[in-house]
């Protein structure tokens, strides 16, 4: 839609048929979504918007978490709303509802997209009531749900692996890295970097020259005598995928891996690696095969990448005390 040089002012009809037309022109698989703004959901995307002044949208100032919808249950919510409240407290957000309230609303909000397969994100903000910097006083922190279809990637990453550059974009410091907030401008632009360099992502290194992460998902190695490295989560974010796998992998340990560590890991050693890893609640476990356009390993995707994989993709079904059912 071209900007138009001579707006005229709108009414309530108009506004919203302009925001449906928004939609038209570029459709979305947004099925449901929560407002505590609105005290309900909706499921005409052209009405999932937010205020215009709350800070979440002009300052940043909001936090939000992922989890998967398999197979009509919700997989390891606990886990990110573990996360959720750490991210909350860290970034001096007020909670709008308790943590079992939030818990009900995503669920019942995943009900209400009547999917059995998709992603929930929802998110924390700081509310509407200014253009300035800390919260208005009394500002109303908002609470967001919604249910779309995820992020897609192409099957090629799975059978013929990713391959990623090392960023020129400097790793965010510790305190932002572990905190999921809405900030995630060297991400964006560290994935744009690697696109425009025919590749599939960037790797975060920090100052000291350690791995850190990608741009939404965690890195791990798996070392020449086969244990499975991932870097420690003090200075990236600590991935529900990973810290999961990092439980379910040592099942593997005797037949593919030789062990699991969580450990500081300088580049020059992860370069060595037999395999590289990307995982994360999108992309689940994924091989990268050439990094810095080095080949990882002999260049194919590795035996632990798929051995991770299944063993996720079978506690995303089967993993009793992680899944909860979705009363449709
Ligand atoms: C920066 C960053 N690192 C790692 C991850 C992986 O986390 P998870 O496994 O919970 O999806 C994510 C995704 O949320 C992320 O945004």
């Amino acid at each position: 839609m071209p900007i138009t040089l001579t707006p005229r002012v709108l009414t309530a009809a108009e506004a919203i048929d302009q925001l449906r037309a928004l939609r038209a022109r570029q459709p979305v698989k947004y099925w449901a979504f929560y407002s505590s703004q609105l005290a309900g959901i909706v499921t005409d995307p052209a009405l999932m918007v937010l205020p215009f002044d709350d800070h979440m949208v002009h300052r940043g100032h909001g936090i939000f978490d992922t989890a998967s919808i398999v197979d009509g249950r919700i997989y390891d919510l606990e886990a990110h709303l573990d996360r959720f409240l750490r991210s909350a407290k860290l970034s001096r957000l007020v909670l709008p509802c308790s943590r079992e309230e939030m818990r009900e609303i995503i669920v019942r909000t995943t009900a209400a997209s009547g999917k059995r397969d998709g992603s929930i994100r929802y998110w924390i903000s700081a509310g509407p009531g200014s253009l300035g910097l800390p919260p208005v006083a009394g500002a109303e922190p908002g609470f967001f749900v919604m249910i779309f279809a995820g992020l897609a990637y192409p099957a090629t990453w799975l059978t013929e692996g990713l391959r990623v550059m090392t960023t020129t974009y400097p790793i965010k410091p510790p305190l932002y890295a572990i905190t999921k907030s809405t900030n995630y401008l060297p991400n964006i632009l560290m994935q744009m970097e690697a696109q425009e360099a025919g590749l599939d992502n960037g790797v975060f290194v920090d100052e000291a020259g350690h791995v850190g992460e990608s741009s939404n998902m965690n890195v791990a190695f798996v070392t020449e005598g086969g244990a499975l490295q991932h870097p420690k989560f003090d200075h990236i974010l600590s991935g529900c995928t990973s810290l999961r796998l990092l439980e379910l992998a040592r099942r593997l340990v005797g037949t593919v891996l030789r062990g699991v560590e969580v450990k500081d890991i300088p580049v020059a050693d992860a370069r060595a690696a037999r395999e590289m890893l990307l995982i994360g609640s999108s992309v689940k476990v994924a091989p990268i095969v050439e990094w810095d356009r080095k080949l990882i390993g002999d260049g194919k995707p590795g035996p632990a990448a798929r051995a991770l994989r299944e063993l996720l993709e079978q506690d995303m079904h089967t993993g009793k005390d992680r899944l909860i059912d979705v009363p449709y």
